[in-house]
Order: structure tokens, then sequence, then C-alpha cells
């Protein structure tokens, strides 16, 4: 029998692929350890991009020429390899979005307007997103349905404890939660909220942001009804995303957008949608970005989704055990076995935009924000957070020089 050694990445050889390392900031080595806000691009990526523009260009599923097929051929292998890289039973349930955000927003308008009501209850969670958290609340307000918050315990983790009283508010319709959460890193039990989701009669949608990119998601084995995700935090290119959705519920869905691609027959009287996924995808889509999102995929899969999470692991347990020994850093959200490669801290009395400035005038590329999830800094008791976070290309010196700023931003505001 064949053993198969598992792959090891290696990290300082797969950071050549990234024309932006070869650029120092303020004369520094650049230290990007803001991967979950955006990730760096591979040459592979941008080269492909640049010869489809040079060589296959002209607009998808219109033209009968050549050209018109060849780009259309790249576009639609694109999401071959998004449904393989998620599992999805079929290319019919993966619709090309411009991001996460608009996935989650088409199924918040697309199925919320259509099946909430008073009486029923959207659940997300203390750890989303915005992107997943206010569509939700705001179809909620339309529909006169309930909205309520999974909440979190102190190390940042769900409080499953929490399900039966949501329970009573009434029938619960959909619940949204992140597989990671963005600001903490938390790694969420999604099988166990999907199986929740399903005993209630309700949908279990997933934003899959901080996951896809970093660890292996199979939509099939977490029986999620939907699930989305976004290209530029996987290495590719901006303007791309995706959206899986269960087929039964995409075909009883109503489109999100409308006007060219998605119609069927168009008359004064009426109008006819086309096959899935196309009912999804109104106007020309960035066929180019979304083809540059399929060569990213070829990419992380070349170097092992599991490899990549393996990789994070041990560099977020560095990370952790190095801000450990630093008494006047508070460190959010649980320990390393059950976190991404998403660390956020503060420095005691210091605001952590100015911890960012001081990093970066040491090349040091932090996040300092409310990552876009004010409900959880409001339930952490503080408005921001500084953030590193990590990809395949990020290194441990990357973090030695994290420590040494952070020694720097204690210095200068002693
Ligand atoms: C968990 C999560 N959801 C949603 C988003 C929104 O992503 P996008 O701006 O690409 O739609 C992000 C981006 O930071 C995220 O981390």
């Amino acid at each position: 029998m064949a053993v198969t050694t598992p792959r090891k990445l290696d990290a300082q050889t797969l950071r050549q692929d990234f024309p932006i390392f070869g650029h120092p900031i303020h004369g520094k080595p650049l230290s990007y350890l803001d991967s979950a806000s955006s990730s760096q691009k591979p040459r592979q990526v941008l080269d492909a991009m640049r010869t489809f523009y040079e060589t296959s260009y002209a607009n998808v599923h219109r033209g009968v020429y050549d050209l018109a097929e060849r780009a259309t051929a790249g576009f639609e292998a694109s999401r071959e390899k998004v449904r393989a890289l998620i599992n999805a039973p079929s290319t019919a349930e993966v619709i090309f979005t411009r991001n996460v955000t608009q996935g989650l927003n088409l199924v918040a308008y697309a199925w919320g307007l259509d099946n909430l009501g008073p009486g029923d209850v959207a659940v997300v969670t203390e750890l989303e997103h915005h992107a997943n958290f206010v569509p939700w609340q705001q179809i909620a307000k339309r529909t006169g349905a309930e909205f309520r918050v999974i909440g979190i315990d102190d190390a940042g983790e769900l409080r499953l404890d929490g399900l039966d009283a949501i329970a009573q508010a009434g029938q619960i319709k959909v619940v949204a939660a992140n597989l990671v959460s963005n600001t903490l890193g938390t790694i969420n039990p999604i099988d166990r909220l999907t199986a929740w989701a399903h005993e209630q009669g309700a949908i279990m949608v997933v934003d899959a942001a901080q996951a896809v990119p970093h660890r292996r998601v199979d939509v099939q084995a977490l029986g999620c009804d939907f699930l989305g995700f976004t290209s530029h935090k996987l290495c590719g290119p901006t303007g791309a995303g995706a959206l899986y959705g269960r087929r039964e519920l995409l075909e009883r869905m109503s489109p999100f957008e409308m006007g060219g691609e998605m119609i069927r027959k168009v008359s004064i009287e009426e109008t006819t949608w086309n096959d899935l996924p196309y009912k999804f995808e109104a106007g020309t889509p960035a066929f180019v970005e979304a083809y540059g999102m399929g060569v990213a995929i070829d990419y992380i899969t070349e170097v092992g989704i599991e490899a990549i999470e393996e990789y994070e692991h041990e560099l977020v347990g560095l990370v952790l055990d190095r801000l450990a020994e630093l008494p006047w850093v508070t460190v959010y959200g649980p320990p390393a076995g059950r976190r991404a490669g998403i660390v956020s801290f503060n420095v005691d009395d210091v605001h952590p935009h100015d911890v960012a400035q001081i990093l970066d005038s040491e090349g040091v590329c932090v996040r300092a924000s409310h990552h876009c999830t004010q409900p959880l800094m409001r339930r952490l008791g503080i408005t921001a957070t500084a953030r590193a976070s990590f990809y395949l290309y990020s290194i441990p010196e990357e973090i030695d020089r994290l420590i040494g700023g952070l020694h720097k931003v204690r210095k200068v505001f002693a």
C-alpha cells in the first residue's frame, strides 16, 4: 500500500510567487499581517488574468464566434473549480457574485422577502460580520419577523446553551452564521448549528469568507443550504465571489437582480427566468475576475488546503505564545486549538489606530478597526482592536517584527 506523506507548506518559497513582497514599506521588509481583510496575489493569478485579456477576451454567453466561446469556456471552467472546491453537487448551484456581501444579500432579499413574516424568526450570531447581520436584521424589519442573536461566552465562542431560549421566540426560519469569525478567529460549530436549524425547520446560511481560503469546506458534509465566499481573500482578484445554494431552494426563489442574461423570454406581458445558475446572474458578470478566482483556486489547491490550515495553526500558536509574554497586551478570542489564523488584541492605554500606525512605520500591516463587527465589539466592551491575520505566505519573521513593533508602541506611549 502506498504511504502518502502529508504535504508541508513552504511559505518562504511560496512568498516568491507574490511580487508585493519585493516592495519594502518605509524602507523595511513588508510584513503583511492583514490577510483576513484581503489576501495578496500570486504572479500565477496576475499573469493568467493578463493573458486572458490579451488572448481570450470577449463577452461571455453571448457570442457564437470562437473568441467568445473561449472566454465562456474559461468562465465556466472556473465555476467547476468553485464547485469542486466546496464539493457542491452541481455547477447549477454555484452562482458567481461580486463578493460574499452580494451573495448574502441575495439570500436575504430573494429568499427572505418571500419566506419571512410575522411570527417567524431570523437568527444570526453575535460574531457576525455586518454582511451577514445587517441584511437579516433589515429583512426581518421589513417582513415583520423577529430577529434574534446567538450570544458568545467570554472566550468568544457561541453559546449553544442559549438555543432553546431562542427557539421560544417563534418559528425559526433561517439561521445565518459565519464558519470562522473575522475578528476573533473562532471556528464555529456549523455542523451542529445546521442540525439545530434543520430541526427547527429553518434554512442554514453560512458566511465562509474566512474559511474557504484557509480550510477544507464541504457544503454536503456541512449540510448547509447556502454558503458564500469571496475571491479577494483567497489569492484571487477583487470583484468576484461565489454563492452555493441548494437547488430546490434556488429553483423556488425569485431573482435578486433583473436584466440581461437572467431571462428566458421577455414580452410586454411577462418575463420568464433562465435556468440555474444564470437566473441569479443578471448583467455582464465580472468574468475575467471569476476566471482569476478559478486560477487562485488552482493555486491554493496545489499548495494544499490541509497544509494551509495546518501551517496557519502553527503560526497562530506561535503568535499567541509571543503575545502572552506581553502583560500589557490583551488578546481576544479562543485558544489556538479552536481558532483560525486571526488574532485580535489591544495594547493597554493605546488606541488600536495608534498601534497600527506605529507598526506601519516598521513595515508591519495590521488592521485596526471594529472589523465590521460592531455588535461583537459592544459585547466585548471595546470599540476596536488591532488584528493580525495570516495566510500561506506569512512567515515567523513577520511575527518577530510584530512583537518588536509592539515593544516600540509601548515605548512611544510609555
Ligand atoms: C466573515 C466575513 N464576512 C463577510 C465579509 C465581507 O467580504 P466582502 O467585502 O468581500 O464582501 C468579510 C470581509 O472581511 C468577512 O471577513
